[in-house]
Formats: C-alpha cells, sequence, structure tokens
C-alpha cells in the first residue's frame, strides 16, 4: 500500500514536471511512441547542461557526456541507492539478486575492477574473432525458418544475441521465450520502476531467474564446459553466489535486450532509406559502416546517469555530491559539433565511430564488439537472402525510455515462388 501511494507520487510529480517543461521529467515521461529525439533537440537548445526543477542536470552535448563518463569523480548509483522506490527483494531471508541491479555495471572501483576482470578475457578481439563463424552459423540458421511473412524481432532479432550470448555462458538451447519474457520485464524497469504492477513483474522476473541460474550454476560445478559459467565457477570458486549470479545474469540480458533494438533499428534504418538495401546484402564492410551509423543515429540505449561523489566544477556550474547528471547518450550522437548534418543517415560517414552508443571510460560496454559483429552479420545475411524485405504493419514500440527499439515489427519478404526454388536448388 505505502509502494502504491509512492508510485502514484512519483508519476504524478514526474508528469506535472514534463508538462511545465522540465528537461530530466520530459525524458523521463515520455511516451514510447513520441520521437524522443525532437525533445532532445529542444533540451540541447538551451544549453550543454541544463537544470531541471527535480534537482536533476540534463546534458546533450558530446563533450560534456564523454567527459563525465571518463571521469572517476563520477559514480553509478542503484535505484535504492539513488533514493527512488526501493525494488530489493528478499526471499526466505535472503536477497534475490537482480541482474542489473546488483551487477557490476552499477558499481563503482574496486568491485566494478575485480568483477569486470573476471569476463574480460571472453571479450577481447581475438575472442571474438573465434566466435565470429559461430554467429555466421546462427544467423543462417535462424533465417532457414523464417517464413514470407513474419515478425522481425520476435522470430529473427531476438533470435540471434539470445542464441549468442546464451551459447557464451554455457546455457542449453530451449529458453529463447523465457529470456526474452525477463529481458523484457527487466528493460522496462531501467528508468525506474513506475507502478505496483511493475515491481511485482520484476520481482517474479528476478526470483525464477535466480531459480534458473542456481540449478545451471550447480550443473557446471558438477561437470564444467568451455564456457563463461563453467569459468566464473571453476577458476574463481570463492565468488560469492551474489557476484556469481549477477555477472551471469548482467551479461545475459545486456547481451540480448540490447542487440535485438540494433537489429530492430537497423532493419526500420534501411526501409527508410531503400537506396542501402542493395549495398547492405552485397558488402559486409558496408553492412560495418551502415551498424555504426544507426548505432549513432537511433542507439539502442538513449541515456545513463551519473553522480558526483563531491562537489565539483561542471560545464561552468557547480555541483553539489550527490546531483544526479542524465548523460543523454544518443543526443550527444547528434552535436553538431561533432557531426555534419547529424540527422542525417549517413553509413559513409567518416566520423560515425564517435558517438557514444556504448558509453565511454570505465563501463564502456564490454560486449562492443561482439554487438557489431552480431549487427553487421545479422542485416547483411538478412537483406541478402530476402532483398524484398518490406513491412507488413505497424510497428510497436517498447515501453522503456532508456531502452529503445521495437517490440514489435510484422514484414514479408516478398519473395517469389520462382526465386524460392531457385535459392532451394
Ligand atoms: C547494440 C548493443 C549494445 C549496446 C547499445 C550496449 C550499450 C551499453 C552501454 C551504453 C553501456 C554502459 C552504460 C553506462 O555507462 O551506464 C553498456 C555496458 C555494458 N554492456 Fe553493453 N551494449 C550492447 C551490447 C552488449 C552485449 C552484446 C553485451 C554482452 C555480451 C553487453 C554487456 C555489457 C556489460 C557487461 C556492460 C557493463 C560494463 C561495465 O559496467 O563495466 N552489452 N552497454
Amino acid at each position: 500500500m505505502k509502494t502504491a501511494v509512492q508510485f502514484l507520487a512519483l508519476r504524478t510529480i514526474v508528469r506535472g514536471y514534463a508538462l511545465l517543461g522540465d528537461p530530466y521529467a520530459g525524458v523521463m515521461a515520455l511516451s514510447p511512441n513520441r520521437d524522443p529525439y525532437a525533445l532532445y533537440e529542444k533540451v540541447r537548445a538551451r544549453g550543454d547542461l541544463v537544470r531541471s526543477r527535480m534537482g536533476a542536470y540534463v546534458s546533450p552535448s558530446r563533450e560534456i557526456c564523454d567527459s563525465v563518463l571518463r571521469d572517476n569523480r563520477f559514480i553509478t548509483a542503484t535505484f535504492d541507492e539513488a533514493s527512488m522506490v526501493p525494488i530489493t527483494l528478499v526471499r526466505d531471508g535472503e536477497k534475490v539478486v537482480n541482474p542489473v541491479q546488483d551487477s557490476f555495471l552499477m558499481k563503482n572501483p574496486p568491485d566494478h575492477t575485480r568483477l569486470r576482470r573476471l569476463v574480460q578475457p571472453f571479450f577481447t578481439p581475438r575472442a571474438l574473432k573465434d566466435r565470429t563463424e559461430s554467429i555466421r552459423r546462427i544467423v543462417a540458421n535462424h533465417l532457414d525458418g523464417l517464413g514470407d511473412r513474419f515478425d522481425l524481432v520476435s522470430d529473427f532479432a531476438s533470435q540471434v544475441p539470445i542464441q549468442v550470448i546464451a551459447d557464451l555462458l554455457g546455457i542449453p538451447d530451449g529458453h529463447q521465450d523465457t529470456f526474452a519474457r525477463w529481458g523484457s520485464a527487466l528493460a522496462e524497469t531501467l528508468d525506474g520502476v513506475w507502478s505496483h504492477k511493475q515491481l511485482k513483474n520484476l520481482h517474479t522476473t528476478i526470483s525464477e531467474y535466480n531459480d534458473f541460474i542456481d540449478v545451471l550454476i550447480e550443473e557446471r560445478r558438477r561437470a564444467p564446459q568451455d564456457d563463461i559459467v563453467s569459468h566464473l565457477v571453476t577458476r574463481h570458486a570463492d565468488l560469492s553466489r551474489e557476484d556469481l549470479v549477477a555477472t551471469t545474469g548482467l551479461l545475459l540480458f545486456a547481451g540480448f535486450e540490447t542487440t535485438v533494438n540494433l537489429i530492430g533499428n537497423g532493419v526500420l534504418k534501411a526501409f527508410e532509406n531503400p537506396h542501402t538495401v542493395a549495398p547492405l546484402a552485397q558488402s559486409p564492410e558496408y553492412a560495418e559502416g551502415f551498424v555504426e551509423e544507426v548505432l549513432r543515429l537511433d542507439p539502442p540505449v538513449q541515456y545513463t546517469i551519473r553522480w558526483p561523489k563531491e562537489r565539483l566544477e561542471l560545464g561552468g556550474v557547480s555541483l553539489a555530491a550527490g546531483t544526479p547528471v542524465m548523460l543523454v547518450l544518443a543526443a550527444a550522437n547528434r552535436d553538431p559539433r561533432v557531426f555534419d548534418n547529424p540527422s542525417a543517415f549517413d553509413p559513409a560517414r567518416s566520423n560515425a565511430r564517435e558517438h557514444l552508443a556504448f558509453s565511454a571510460g570505465i563501463h564502456y560496454c564490454i560486449g562492443a564488439g561482439l554487438s557489431r559483429i552480431e549487427g553487421a552479420v545479422a542485416l547483411h545475411e538478412l537483406f541478402k537472402r530476402f532483398p524484398g524485405l518490406a513491412q507488413d504493419g505497424p510497428v510497436a514500440r517498447r515501453r522503456s525510455r532508456l531502452i529503445r527499439g521495437a517490440l514489435r515489427l510484422p514484414v514479408r519478404t516478398n519473395e517469389t515462388k520462382r526465386s524460392l526454388a531457385v535459392r532451394q536448388s
């Protein structure tokens, strides 16, 4: 009951401030069907570091976002620490581990450094090179199973990254749909928990995930294989249960909830820019540049937040310790001081890689290289297989403001019977 009242108060305050034009509340209250980029441009017109009446600051500037992310006087905080509505769940006297909030994504040095180091070896350029062939196979297998009408997101874009990360972790096949459901529930809460229903859904999801991963951890302890979970339980046997469950969960959910949207946003960009389809289908190198431009122009992670741990000066403003600074990565990626004609989609743009879609500094995305390969292979092979792919109904958007992407995107292949016969012969 207490939380229901807290949620109502929170929603009312945020919506009220959003109506008054507050930048922080504006982002938080944005409806999934509205164009966030128009709002970010309004913020940009007000400056590089805009004060919110909710006690936060918002930055659309690439320079400020980048400098904050690389500055160790700024730290991350969990929802509970940031004194939003507490969301921690305790079951039978034991904390149920939240794979996002309790993971190293939300930790600061030295814990962050210690935990990130344990899994870093699986994401080196060498390790990724070894994975590329298996990613190609996964993509080809999923393409083989598609009919002439399908949902791009649930039938393809989410299947590929789920299988890639599940393989890396050592999770057997057959859980795709469950992971997709858990992933959506977690992603929805990344920018805050706004209702009692959402909190209950989150608690059910993390309880189910804890039960699931405990079984796998036990199996891998008994019979280790060549995967991340086995590596953690055998080579780092002193790791606490909380760190083990959170680290594997972070990799699992960060591994697909983001990449699914890179693929989905990429397909939408190809539909909006039909001249890109032929080169995308013909050239793997073009696909790499295409992916970089999608990451810049329509990034799956739209913003992140940091808090100064001491009073400091930023962009000419004196910030008190603990003031939230919302870094709008998606707006920084359109900073006209860095990117010419920033709202145009140009896969040949020479400095697209200066985007902040993967953040920067110590929390720079550990899976950046992996998702770049997945995105480029998936988009290249998809349009190579179905050059006539077209939208076949309205897009339904994800409900999160932090994660941007399609939840459903109906498509048809437009393949004639003849071209199908040629392909099969
Ligand atoms: C297009 C796909 C992806 C995007 C846009 C993306 C974006 C991001 C961003 C923005 C952050 C940092 C957030 C912050 O600074 O607060 C991050 C961190 C992270 N990402 Fe990704 N990510 C993607 C794919 C992946 C994949 C495939 C994996 C795993 C296999 C992954 C694992 C992680 C992890 C573990 C962190 C935490 C890093 C740390 O705190 O040190 N991500 N990601």
